[in-house]
């Protein structure tokens, strides 16, 4: 009996592992794209820069790189420059790039090697009152928290991560970080909305934490600037994604991506889930949706101004904003909790697309495989079983 169920949950394990080995051959598509990571901060710098830092990670595959800079000098900006050969290097010429007024101060060369840059610059942060709960702006924002004017703090480098936080004067003991983690190849983030990432995007991750609003029924939405060469990150889609164990509850994928003109190639792109999240170890309760205006062209040179980085290597910084709102009608506010939390990758070429997990797919084998299973194995006894009993003779009578 002991020995039966054994052999019984034996074979059950063994058609488990074959599930699951399928589902990896079907949706794991080989062996993942790695890439090798070096990260330099403040590289070749004279003397820790009085006003931020800049971190360099780069990233170099089999025939190319990608450079990862991560700046606090101004408002927090992203840049990431990808280039064709695996050799390229990063120079900063440190009296300009402080000065902050002369673009060319921080170069990827050679030049000839660049395919394409994307920078993204988180500029705002917007506070309204919403006072009929529409989670809509619908009368004047109380004046924006400008983000090159906070006080960062060093940036916090754990591996290929760093964490920066800043402070403005009203924030009372409350915080805004801002997370940048880089990946040597696939996989997806610890902690909700648990994004696929692979070795061509990394992840930013920022969170308000203890901020004082400056209304009970105050709601936040956070400004993004997107710079580009010759084809800016210009448009936004919404893709269905598969709600699977990872983002329970969340449908959709929105993805801010360059247009290049008459091609589907995708060369950069920031891909969200629209979703944040109102603790810090969320329950499916503190998810709270979000939602993003159009982006808008905006001025060039006020954007450089935001940025060193921006600054330092775009001539003529092409740029595109929106907002991302926190929060839709009927949500709790802001005060709620003090805490919010949104997360976002930002990658050259496709971006990552969520397929069904291994979960899923081993559910639905189970759900329709077990059932026809049974059927088939019923029907043959019923088969062997008219063919042992009955005699030859009588296979074609009609059933009742
Ligand atoms: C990289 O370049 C070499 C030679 O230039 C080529 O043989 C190889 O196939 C390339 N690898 C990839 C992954 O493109
Ligand atoms: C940039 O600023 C520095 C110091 O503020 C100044 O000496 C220099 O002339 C400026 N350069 C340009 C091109 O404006
Ligand atoms: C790519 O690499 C080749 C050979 O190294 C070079 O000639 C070319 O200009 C590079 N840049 C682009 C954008 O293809
Ligand atoms: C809120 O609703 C009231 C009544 O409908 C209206 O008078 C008021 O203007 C609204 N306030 C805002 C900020 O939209
Ligand atoms: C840096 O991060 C680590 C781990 O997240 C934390 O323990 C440490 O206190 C942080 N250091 C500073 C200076 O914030
Ligand atoms: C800030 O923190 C201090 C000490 O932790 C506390 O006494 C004070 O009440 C806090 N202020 C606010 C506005 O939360
Ligand atoms: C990442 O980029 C490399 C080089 O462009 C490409 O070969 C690879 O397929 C990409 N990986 C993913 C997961 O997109
Ligand atoms: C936030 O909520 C608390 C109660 O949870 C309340 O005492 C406090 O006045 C509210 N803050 C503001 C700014 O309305
Ligand atoms: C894209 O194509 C349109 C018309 O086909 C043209 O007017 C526009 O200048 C092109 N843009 C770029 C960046 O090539
Ligand atoms: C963000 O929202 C504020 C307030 O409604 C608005 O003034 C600003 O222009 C918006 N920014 C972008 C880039 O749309």
């Amino acid at each position: 009996m002991a020995a039966a169920v054994s052999r019984r949950s034996g074979a059950f394990l063994l058609f488990l592992g074959s599930v699951l080995g399928l589902s990896d051959a079907l949706f794991g598509g080989g062996a993942p794209y790695r890439r090798q990571l070096s990260v330099v901060l403040n590289p070749n710098a004279p003397l820790p820069p009085p006003g931020g830092d800049l971190l360099h990670v780069r990233a170099v595959g089999d025939n190319d790189t990608i450079h990862f800079l991560f700046c606090s000098l101004g408002a927090p900006t992203l840049l990431l420059v990808h280039t064709n050969t695996s050799s390229s290097t990063v120079r900063v010429d440190w009296k300009k790039f402080e000065e902050r007024n002369i673009s060319g101060s921080l170069r990827v060369e050679p030049e000839s090697s660049v395919l394409d840059s994307t920078a993204i610059i988180f500029s705002r942060l917007w506070e309204y009152n919403d006072v009929n709960d529409t989670g809509h702006v619908t009368s004047d924002p109380f004046p924006p928290y400008e983000l090159k004017d906070f006080l960062w703090s060093g940036l916090n480098l754990s591996g290929a991560s760093a964490r920066l936080c800043g402070v403005a004067a009203t924030f009372a003991n409350g915080s805004l970080c801002v997370q940048l983690s880089v990946f040597e190849s696939e996989g997806r983030g610890l902690s909700w909305p648990r994004l696929l990432h692979s070795a061509n995007s990394s992840q930013m991750g920022v969170w308000l934490d203890g901020v004082l609003p400056r209304a009970a029924r105050s709601r936040f939405m956070l400004e993004l600037r997107a710079v580009g060469g010759a084809y800016p990150v210009s448009r936004v889609e919404a893709h269905r994604s598969i709600d699977d164990e990872y983002t329970p509850s969340i449908f959709k994928v929105s993805r801010w991506q360059s247009a290049v003109n008459g091609s589907s190639d995708v060369l950069g792109f920031v891909q969200w889930k629209p979703v944040a999240y109102r603790r810090l170890n969320p329950a499916l309760e503190d998810a709270t949706p979000c939602h993003h205006s159009e982006p808008q062209r905006l001025s060039a040179e006020e954007t450089a101004s935001l940025s060193a980085l921006v600054k330092g290597f775009y001539e003529e910084p092409l740029t595109y904003g929106l907002n991302i709102s926190f929060g839709i009608a009927g949500e709790p506010f802001y005060n709620s909790t003090r805490f919010l939390s949104w997360t976002a990758l930002v990658g050259v070429g496709a971006p990552p697309v969520d397929s069904f997990s291994v979960l899923v797919v081993s559910m639905m084998v189970f759900g329709l495989g077990t059932p026809l299973i049974l059927l088939l194995l019923g029907g043959v006894c019923v088969c062997v079983r008219k063919r042992t009993t009955a005699p030859p003779a009588l296979a074609y009578e009609p059933i009742n």
